[in-house]
């Protein structure tokens, strides 16, 4: 597993996480060259996608011929968006990933439960400092979930 962050403390924390390597995204810009380097030039076979129009270009970079690029977020929101034909020839799939129904997480809550899996928890609010929970989540200092209790 290949991780991306701008934090070289995060990036320590991936390492310890498990991740196999860890690209930092603003000292590496092409990081999709650099997984490919990684990878005996076979590419990802699948690629999480957080980033949105900003990041797509070095998904596609990234990803293995026939791989999944699942899209799930738009931290890095622009303009700048797909070139078609790389898209093209990556022969890949681009999967949006949306919330499901309540049933979908309980299935999901399972599988953690069965699997004995552990959230990275970075902190956890009250519910009356909801707002400084939001500001804490827009600073980016967080490493894992940020959450509100009730
Ligand atoms: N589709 C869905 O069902 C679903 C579910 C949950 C979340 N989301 C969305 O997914 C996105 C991420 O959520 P999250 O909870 O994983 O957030 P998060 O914990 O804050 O993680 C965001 C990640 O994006 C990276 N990042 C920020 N700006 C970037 C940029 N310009 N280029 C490349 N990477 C950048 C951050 O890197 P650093 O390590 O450098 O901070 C961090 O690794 C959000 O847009 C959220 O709304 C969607």
């Amino acid at each position: 597993m290949i991780a991306t962050t701008s934090s070289e403390k995060k990036a320590v924390r991936l390492l310890e996480l498990g991740a196999s390597d860890v690209i930092n995204y603003v000292s590496t810009p092409d990081w999709g060259r650099q997984v490919r380097e990684l990878t005996d030039d076979r590419g990802a076979d699948v690629v999480v996608e957080v980033g949105g129009a900003g990041t797509i270009a070095q998904s596609i970079a990234a990803v293995a011929y026939r791989g999944v690029i699942s899209l799930v977020g738009h931290v890095a929101y622009d303009t700048t968006g797909m070139n078609l034909l790389d898209f093209t020839y990556s022969g890949a799939t681009l999967r949006a990933i949306g919330g499901g129904s309540r049933s979908d997480l309980e299935d999901m809550n399972r599988v953690i439960t069965a699997h004995k899996l552990r959230p990275v928890i970075d902190r956890v609010f009250p519910f009356e400092e909801a707002l400084d929970a939001a500001s804490y989540l827009a600073s980016g200092a967080h490493f894992g979930k940020v959450v509100i209790s009730h």
